[in-house]
């Protein structure tokens, strides 16, 4: 099955108490981070790990983490984003549900790296139990003497609270998540000033996954270097996927980065293969912002090698036959799956999440979504198709947050995969899949 990080005693009962987390050598990380190492010994084993942010751009946790300001006398603070709200994405609920202590372990871990006595985690309001379930875990924490003043008899200290928010997919972003934790509405900040520098009230700020913070207490226990070792060239460690779709196995699924998509696809261990027997038609391989690829172009990249679940693997041939791994909400569709309905689904959420700060995305995810419906129920006209596309060209690195771009690639890679669909939605005067 591979090495497992994350879901390593995931099946054990109760996991989610201190105790039992404690028996299976949970909290051993913060006792030797910080006994025996330094703040900035911490963050090197994460630097040398390669551990790149798993909320969706992949960017290396170590060097965002050394981007803070150290010299300001301002407070620092540490901030998880568990909003998620990505249309396919559910591993970050899954985890807090089940191993809570993982990511408060890793979050001291993080917070003592970065120096920061206070940080939050920020939790999608609808996700109220997982909200319990971590205020239950915290208590424990302060309890056990892992949290609080002087943690373990040292001279660190941290405060850890968990903030739900209002549903709103765009306070996953993390500028307008500060906003939102800030007490206002979550409108996305321009940048410059980065939360490195200028973050929740103006101090420096970094912000990350819960995956991404999850997995720091198996790095200091082990080492950067060894972690180093799992996964595939800059795609290294472990990599928790939310499969959905039409495939037999649905589910969250820990993958050594590297596994072969048509594996992941066709094996029992993980998806268990297509639902009822059918042919696979595509998949979203990172979230519903990710382009979409069929099925030709999923399991083979353009050049013929065999696509792997990893960062450049999936991003090879760019967005021309590639994607991007993302978020890991990996959506299966099968030879039944209507595209334009598919697509107009998802354009209908990103209209709906727009903040309506920026205009190209507030006025071209609604101008979208009327053509999809249009097309979708036999209105359609022929230009609409390059209009799709030309809506889509106008939003994309056209706003202060890539809501836009999330909202745009989805339809510009729809058309590209599959444009005779259009068409014949437009010739046959509807839809035909039932
Ligand atoms: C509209 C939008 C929603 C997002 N939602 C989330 C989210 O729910 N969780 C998350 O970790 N990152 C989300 N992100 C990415 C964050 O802005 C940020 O890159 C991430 O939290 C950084 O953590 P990482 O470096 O550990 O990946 C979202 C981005 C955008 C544009």
């Amino acid at each position: 099955m591979g090495i497992k990080i994350l879901t390593e005693h995931i099946q054990q009962p109760e996991l989610h108490k201190f105790e039992v987390y404690r028996k299976t050598g949970g909290y051993a990380a913060v006792e030797k981070a910080l006994k025996t190492m330094s703040p900035d010994g911490v963050m090197e084993e994460v630097k040398k790990s390669g551990l790149r942010g798993r909320g969706g751009a992949g960017f290396p946790a170590g060097l965002k983490w050394s981007f803070l300001d150290r010299k300001t006398t301002n407070p620092r603070y540490l901030i998880c984003n568990a909003d998620e709200s990505e249309p396919g994405t559910f591993k970050d609920r899954y985890l807090m549900q089940y191993n809570p202590h993982a990511l408060i372990e890793g979050m001291i871990l993080a917070s003592y790296a970065l120096g920061a006595n206070t940080s939050y985690i920020y939790i999608r309001g609808e996700l109220f139990y997982v909200f319990r379930i971590l205020e239950r875990a915290i208590a424990e924490a302060y309890a056990n003497g892992f949290l609080g003043k002087k943690i373990l008899g040292t001279d660190y200290s941290l405060d850890i609270y968990v903030h739900p928010g209002a549903g709103a997919y765009i306070c996953g972003e993390e500028t307008a998540l500060l906003e939102s934790l800030e007490g206002k509405r979550g409108n996305p900040r321009l940048k410059p000033p980065f939360p490195a520098v200028s973050g929740l009230y103006s101090c420096p700020t970094v912000v990350n996954n819960v995956e991404t913070l999850a997995v720091v207490p198996w790095i200091i226990n082990n080492s950067g270097d060894d972690y180093a070792k799992i996964g595939i060239g800059r795609s290294t460690g472990t990599k928790l996927i939310s499969a959905s779709g039409h495939i037999n196995n649905p589910g969250v699924y820990e993958i050594e980065l590297g596994l072969p998509v048509e594996e992941f696809i066709y094996s029992d261990q993980y998806c268990g293969g297509i639902k009822d027997g059918k042919q696979l038609k595509a998949v979203v391989a990172g979230g519903s912002s990710v382009p979409i690829l069929p099925a030709h172009l999923i399991t083979t990249t353009a050049a013929g090698q065999p696509r792997l679940m990893s960062y450049e693997s999936l991003s090879e041939g760019g967005f021309e036959t590639g994607t991007m791994l993302g978020s890991g909400g990996f959506i299966v569709m099968d030879e039944n799956t209507c595209i334009v309905r598919n697509l107009y689904n998802f354009t209908r959420f990103y209209r709906h999440e727009s903040c309506g700060q920026c205009s190209p995305c507030r006025e071209g995810t609604s101008w979208m979504e009327k053509i999809l419906i249009r097309l979708e129920n036999g209105e359609g006209r022929m230009h609409d198709i390059d209009l799709l596309v030309n809506i889509s060209k106008n939003i994309e690195g056209k706003t202060i947050c890539p809501l836009g771009d999330a909202a745009a690639w989805p339809v510009a890679s729809a058309i590209r995969h599959f444009r005779e669909e259009f068409v014949e939605h437009v010739n046959r005067k509807g839809c035909w899949f039932s």
